[in-house]
Order: C-alpha cells, then sequence, then structure tokens
C-alpha cells in the first residue's frame, strides 16, 4: 500500500483566561471539518490545538481568584475539552504552553537563536519607580514642579533600563518580502499578504524584544532565568514542540511538519506571518504552506467580548439542537476570510429552512415514499429519462466541486454545492410527481426509477455532509438501510447506483425538527415563553409579571446600549507627521490588526517630534464618522487628556502594549 499523503493543520492555542465562546469554537470547528475532509479523501490528515496559558493576563485573572496561575488555567483547559468533545472535534493533539514538553524545547529554542546571534541582549530604557516596581514611559509619567513622578503613587521615578533580550528581526525582512511575494498561496486571502508587506514589513522591522523580567508567570531563558521568554516566542512554537521537534521521538514532526495551514483569526495574521516565518527560517526549518486568516463572528457589529457581556457560549445552543446543527451554521453562514454575526434568529432560520426543510424533508419524504409503493424495498431503476440524466449529472459532480472549493477553505461555498443538489432532489419530486405514479401499475416502473434517483442522491448527501456534520450521516443511513461501509465512502462517489436494488430503507426520527422560531429565540435568551398573541386566557398570567419599567437616565448620562454602540480600540502608530500648512494637526497612520487607517489629531504643539510616537499604542475611538480634514480623511479621533488649567495634553497610551494586539477592543 502507497503511504497516505498527510495533512496538517492547527487552531490557534487559545488563551485559557476564560470559558472559551462561539468564536473560538468557530475557529476549531473549521480545523476539524478540513481534517475530517482531508481523511475522508483519503490523507492522513493530524490536527491540533491547545492552550496558551502564559503572561500577565493569566497571571492577573489568577490573582484575581486567589488562585495560582496553574490551577486557574487547569479548570479552563477541562472546560475547553469538554467542549470540543461536545462539538465533536477530533484533535490528535492537545498542546498546552505549560508542557514540559513545550517548556523545555522552546528554551532550547531561545538559547539555539542566542548562540547563533539572532537573539541579542541590550536594554530597555523607561522610567522606575522603585515603589510600584514599574516602568513608565516619558509621556506617561506626570510632572510636578519640574520632576518626572509615577502617575500611580506620584512618587518621583528615576531613569532606569531593564535588561532584555531582542530578536533581530530586521535581518531576515528582505527574504521574507521575498518569500512571500514568490509564494502568493502563504497568506489568504491574498489581502492580508498585502496588508503584511506594506503595512509592516516595507515600512522596516524593527527588533523584537522578547524577553521580559516583569512578568513572572513565563517560561524562564534558561541560561538568564531572571528573564521569562516572550509569550509569542513560547506560543508559536507550539506547532512544532506538539510534533517532537527538537527531541529524539520527533517522528511527527518528520512526518507532518511543514504545516498544510495554520488556521488564525485577523487579529493574529501578524504574529504568524511575520515573527513565526522568521523564527522558522533561523532555525534552518520549512515555513508552513498556508496560513489563513479567517474573520470574526460578531454580535451585531462588536467583535464578542466578555466586557461587553455579548458573547455567545456554544453549550445551551448544542444541548438544544445538537452539535451538527451548530457546525453546519458555523460553516455555512460566512464566507471563510470575511467577518459575520451570530444570532439566535439567523442560526434558527437556517435550521428550518435548510436542515428541516431542504435536507430533513429530503430524506423523509424518500424514505416514506418507499415505504408506501415498495414495502421499505429500495427497486432497480429503469431507464433513465433526461430528468434523470440531469440529477445523475449533478451528483456526479458534487465530489470534484466540494474538494475544489475545500481545498480552498471555502466551507460555505461547499455546502451551498451540495445544498444545490438536494435543493435539486427536492424540485425533482415535485416535477416527477411520486404520488401520481403511484396511482396505478403503470406508473410502477417508472416510479421506481424516480425514488431509486433520490435514495442514491441521499446516499451521496450523507456521504459528503460527513465532515461538517459528524452525527447527521449515520441518521440517514440507517433511515435509508444503508450498512455495507464501502458506500459511504468517498470513493463510492465516483459511480452513481452503487445503492443494491432490495435495499430496506426504515423511517426514523425527523432529523431536524422544524422550529417555532419565536417560541425558541425566548427559550435561547432565558426568558419565559413569549404570550401567545391573541390569547385573553393567557392574560391573567401576563398581568402577574411585574411590569419592565424603562431605566432612567439621569441627565447628562448615556445608557449601556448607548455606550455599547461606541468602539474603542487600540491603534499601534506606524507614521507620524506634521500636516503641511498647519501648526495643530499631526496626521497618522495607525495599525487596527485589520486594516490601516489615516486619523488627523490635533495635537502637533503637545508633540513638537512626531516621528517619536511611531510604534506607541494609542487609543482611538474608531467608529466615529469619518470626516475630511485640509482635504484628508480621518478615520476615527485619538483620545488624550487635557489639563484645562495648564492646556497640556497627553495622547492616552495602553499599559504593556506589547501583550495587546494592535485593533484590540476597549471596553
Ligand atoms: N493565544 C493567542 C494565539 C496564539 S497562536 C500561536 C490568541 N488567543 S485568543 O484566545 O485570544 O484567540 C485565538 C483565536 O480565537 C483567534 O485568532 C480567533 O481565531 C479566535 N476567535 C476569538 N474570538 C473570535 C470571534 N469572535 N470570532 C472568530 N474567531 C475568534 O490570540
Amino acid at each position: 500500500m502507497p503511504e497516505k499523503k498527510t495533512f496538517y493543520i492547527t487552531t490557534p492555542i487559545y488563551y485559557p483566561s476564560g470559558n472559551m465562546h462561539i468564536g473560538h469554537t468557530y475557529t476549531t470547528v473549521a480545523a476539524d471539518t478540513m481534517k475530517r475532509f482531508k481523511q475522508l479523501t483519503g490523507y492522513d490528515a493530524y490536527m491540533l490545538t491547545g492552550t496558551d496559558e502564559h503572561g500577565q493576563k493569566i497571571e492577573k485573572k489568577a490573582a484575581e481568584e486567589g488562585v495560582t496561575p496553574k490551577a486557574y488555567v487547569d479548570r479552563i483547559v477541562a472546560n475547553t475539552k469538554e467542549l470540543w468533545k461536545l462539538m465533536e472535534v477530533e484533535y490528535d493533539d492537545f498542546i498546552r504552553t505549560t508542557d514540559e514538553r513545550h517548556t523545555v524545547i522552546v528554551q532550547k529554542i531561545f538559547r539555539q537563536f542566542y548562540d547563533q546571534g539572532d537573539i541579542y541582549k541590550s536594554q530597555y530604557e523607561g522610567l522606575y519607580c522603585t515603589p510600584c516596581e514599574s516602568f513608565w514611559t516619558a509621556t506617561q509619567v506626570v510632572e510636578k514642579d519640574g520632576v518626572k513622578c509615577c502617575p500611580d503613587c506620584g512618587r518621583p521615578v528615576e531613569v532606569t533600563r531593564e535588561e532584555s533580550y531582542f530578536f533581530r528581526m530586521s535581518k531576515y525582512q528582505d527574504w521574507l518580502i521575498d518569500y512571500i511575494e514568490q509564494h502568493p498561496d502563504f497568506i489568504q486571502p491574498q489581502k492580508r499578504a498585502n496588508e503584511m508587506i506594506n503595512n509592516f514589513l516595507k515600512p522596516g522591522l524593527q527588533d523584537l524584544c522578547v524577553s521580559r523580567t516583569s512578568v513572572k508567570w513565563g517560561i524562564p531563558v534558561d541560561f538568564d532565568p531572571e528573564h521569562s521568554i516572550y509569550v509569542w516566542i513560547d506560543a508559536l512554537s507550539n506547532y512544532i514542540t506538539a510534533l517532537g521537534y527538537g527531541t529524539d521521538h520527533d517522528e511527527l514532526y518528520r512526518k507532518y511538519w511543514p504545516a498544510d495551514v495554520h488556521l488564525v483569526g485577523k487579529e493574529i495574521v501578524r504574529f504568524h506571518t511575520i515573527y513565526w516565518p522568521i523564527m522558522l527560517h533561523a532555525l534552518g526549518l520549512p515555513l508552513p504552506r498556508q496560513v489563513f486568516a479567517h474573520g470574526w463572528l460578531l454580535f451585531g457589529n462588536d467583535k464578542m467580548s466578555k466586557s461587553k457581556g455579548n458573547v455567545v457560549y456554544p453549550q445551551p445552543i448544542v444541548e438544544r439542537y445538537g452539535a451538527d446543527a451548530l457546525r453546519y451554521y458555523l460553516m455555512r453562514e460566512m464566507p471563510f476570510g470575511a467577518d459575520g454575526n451570530y444570532t439566535n434568529e439567523a442560526f434558527l432560520t437556517r435550521m428550518n429552512s435548510d436542515l428541516a426543510n431542504d435536507l430533513g424533508n429530503l430524506i423523509s419524504r424518500t424514505v416514506a415514499m418507499i415505504e408506501k409503493y415498495f414495502d421499505g424495498a429500495v427497486q432497480a431503476p429503469q431507464a433513465l429519462e433526461p430528468i434523470d440524466e440531469t440529477l445523475k449529472a449533478h451528483a456526479l459532480a458534487l465530489p470534484g466541486l466540494v474538494e475544489e472549493q475545500m481545498n480552498a477553505l471555502q466551507f460555505s461555498l461547499a455546502l451551498q454545492e451540495i445544498w444545490k443538489v438536494i435543493g435539486e432532489c427536492n424540485k425533482y419530486i415535485d416535477e416527477t410527481q411520486p404520488w401520481v405514479l403511484g396511482r396505478g401499475e403503470e406508473g410502477k416502473a417508472r416510479l421506481s426509477t424516480v425514488l431509486y434517483m433520490l435514495a442514491e442522491c441521499a446516499r451521496f448527501a450523507a456521504v459528503l455532509i460527513a465532515p461538517f456534520m459528524p452525527k447527521t450521516p449515520e441518521r440517514i443511513f440507517a433511515q435509508l438501510g444503508v450498512t455495507d461501509e464501502a458506500l459511504k465512502t468517498w470513493d463510492s462517489l465516483a459511480t452513481f447506483g452503487r445503492l443494491p436494488a432490495g435495499t430496506m430503507v426504515h423511517k426514523g426520527e425527523a432529523l431536524f425538527p422544524r422550529i417555532d422560531i419565536k417560541k425558541d429565540l425566548a427559550l435561547l435568551s432565558g426568558e419565559d415563553e413569549p404570550a401567545p398573541e391573541k390569547k385573553p386566557e393567557k392574560a391573567p398570567k401576563e398581568a402577574k409579571k411585574p411590569e419592565k419599567k424603562p431605566q432612567e437616565i439621569p441627565e447628562g448620562c448615556v445608557s449601556i446600549d448607548a455606550f455599547e454602540k461606541l468602539s474603542f480600540r487600540t491603534a499601534k502608530v506606524l507614521s507620524c507627521e506634521k500636516v503641511e500648512k498647519s501648526d495643530k494637526l499631526l496626521s497618522f497612520k495607525l495599525d487596527l490588526g485589520d486594516e490601516t487607517r489615516t486619523v488627523l489629531s490635533g495635537i502637533a504643539k503637545a508633540y513638537p517630534e512626531p516621528e517619536k510616537l511611531v510604534g506607541r499604542t494609542l487609543v482611538l475611538f474608531a467608529n466615529l464618522a469619518p470626516r475630511k480634514i485640509m482635504g484628508t480623511l480621518s478615520q476615527g479621533m485619538l483620545l488624550s487628556a487635557l489639563d484645562e488649567k495648564t492646556g497640556a495634553l497627553r495622547l492616552l497610551t495602553v499599559d504593556d502594549a506589547d501583550s495587546v494586539a494592535p485593533g484590540s477592543e476597549i471596553g
């Protein structure tokens, strides 16, 4: 037997700072679907997921709960594994960055970088408040009588330097630009590659600070243990440490590396397409074949975030409708690469239209008619008519079409192709009118063919949906009476007509019962069942309900709803210069992770050397309506503090900006 071709797919490793929500589920389900698809089509596929457990965020969360960071993450990791099980995710390995198999190799990698001169030790300059043990930048400190003081405790700060290790990113910049240009599939969708080249690589890479002495919850540099290794160097390495890279047991590494695709959210493309390739190249290792950036699941116009209280968790949905329904929705609703919305209403509507109506009805009608007209036995088809030939041709073309879309990670388009044929089958029922054919003996021969066509198409659909909906195919096969495993394979779809005559169908429960959307919407949002609209007998019950008073908003305040419409995001300064012919305005180019914006700000007097702001992370009011100022469209407002007495103006910045991706929501 020739060796199977391998396929290695990864998800990002998630921060276990809280339980995973539907956004994390989206990436993980996509990876699992792709892995299952590759297995179905004959590959030896391997899927890795895991958790990114170090860093200040986790340290802080654990402290808030009064537990050790390890105890904190252990609990979240257990919940995460439960969730993936609930979602039918079959990962091959789950790596935790606290695993010893990971930490020792990260230390080894760091040491190699140092030994070969890619990492050097230098000074990170800042202003230090000894009582608070905090570094501050020149713009963060407050001045009292000409003395620079700590903004937290008000005591004087000293100019201090923190020793740090730096990675010579700049050394690899030209190589990387060239690599990306020579490998157009490396970063997908293409627009993300353009963003990386234009926004980060061409303007010039800065050397990256890759160690912290102030962060204790991290992997220590083994030859200088005061320093913790920067979380992204630690995290990105997971993709190879999990395979045993750098150990005596590196069979998996040799078998599966380079990865075929790293799935990542659009906000972490930069780390995966700049730092990670440079790290690998410096180690002399091949690069992953592709990094695919998918979009966000939004809630309204917002990315889900716990602080906004708009997080959707999969558990209640799965408990009520099953994992397959949610998996279908996630893979069908939005094109992979674009943002999309999650709403219960859209989910329930799709369940009714695609699952209950299109797929569910096809199966139930087919099985019911075979039972009714032929006592449950599938009949051999007779000579095909043109309408049958057309349907057969479409069914036979389907695997190729689905494979093409899947290879481009276009899950929703692959499902659309399958549903086109399901729709065609339902139309075929209306056109061939089996209930008319079944009225007399003369129609029976034709009816045999019609029902055979439908049963065989249903078998095709069951095989093709398996990667997306792992449990549903068996339920369809049980109704169709398909027990032979050979008829459940991808290869069996090369021939139309493999379902044997004489197969006995068995009507079962509806695959996806129709939903009363209004009622279920209320249930999902945790409210009582809504009272029926016109039934007076329900009136007394309604009358008992306490009336919900609209919340009073004191003058000068805004409601939480109004606040939630505002979007504040972190923005990293790519460039900053004075606007010609203006003594007030500075023009900023800002990195928001998924886009670059131009913003004008009237703070030129406060910042006579604007170029010094490059690299700083500021706070942007991001959904202020754009407006033209002196011929330039300004897209947002940078927040700053104004001391009304002295007129001093200072930009708001973000604490420990390195640990926050540009464009992060503030709330
Ligand atoms: N730990 C880093 C990744 C390190 S990978 C070497 C991290 N973790 S994260 O938990 O913040 O997010 C990980 C991924 O979760 C995102 O890249 C994205 O894939 C996914 N998502 C989190 N929220 C999401 C949505 N609302 N919508 C879609 N995906 C989202 O970044």
